[in-house]
């Protein structure tokens, strides 16, 4: 048997045990979905949003890339970002990253991954640019590495902040809250590391009128 025919039969089973508990729970997901969280996490196979936070299909919108990163020139984040917030409404977009991040260690050397890794990379390579000295100081490679992370999840949320898509929601319906995390792979906690509340001001220069 080839591994991926493994994951086709396990498909099998857990419909069948799903609709065995509740022979309404297709029915039910396929005509709705109200998710009340937009998730921007890594795409680290040891981070699945629903299963950390002990949540079900249906309950949180999912993107996923590398380092979790809110980067401007990605189109495909603002087209998930402009959908759960505009059209689903969400109440809370998190921001997930996590200790151990394969991407952040990457940016931290020196190595040439090529240049599409490179050119992603290259946005974590900022974020320690701008703490430099905060970061520099601290001798623990580890730890450096760690106190980094945390300082992406913000930046990411600040960038988030920094949207017309979110700013618009802000005013229209004060909602959504914006949320920092970041998940420890060693103990499988989540810990909140930042949040911006709805209408929080951020600097000027980033400040949309008439939305
Ligand atoms: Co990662």
């Amino acid at each position: 048997m080839h591994s991926y025919e493994k994951l086709l039969i396990d498909n099998k089973a857990w419909a069948t045990e799903k609709k065995e508990l509740d022979p309404e729970y297709f029915t039910n997901l396929s005509n709705l979905q109200t998710p009340e969280f937009l998730w921007i996490g890594c795409s680290d196979s040891r981070v699945p949003a629903n299963q950390i936070t002990g949540t079900q299909p249906g309950e949180i919108f999912v993107h996923r890339n590398i380092a979790n990163l809110v980067v401007d020139t990605d189109t495909n984040l603002f087209a998930v970002l402009d959908y759960a917030v505009t059209h689903l409404q969400v109440k809370h977009v998190i921001v997930c990253g996590h200790y151990g991040c394969g991407g952040v260690k990457a940016a931290m050397g020196n190595a040439d991954y090529k240049d599409v890794l490179n050119m992603w990379l290259r946005n974590i390579k900022d974020v320690y640019a701008h703490n430099q000295k905060e970061l520099d100081a601290i001798g623990e490679e580890e730890t450096r590495a760690e106190r980094l992370v945390d300082l992406i999840v913000k930046q990411q949320v600040i960038n988030l902040a920094k949207t017309s898509v979110i700013q618009r929601a802000w005013k229209n319906r004060q909602a959504p809250a914006l949320h920092g995390w970041v998940y420890g792979l060693k103990d499988g906690l989540i810990n909140p590391v930042f949040e911006l509340k709805p209408n929080t001001p951020i600097d000027h220069i980033y400040t949309y009128e008439n939305l």
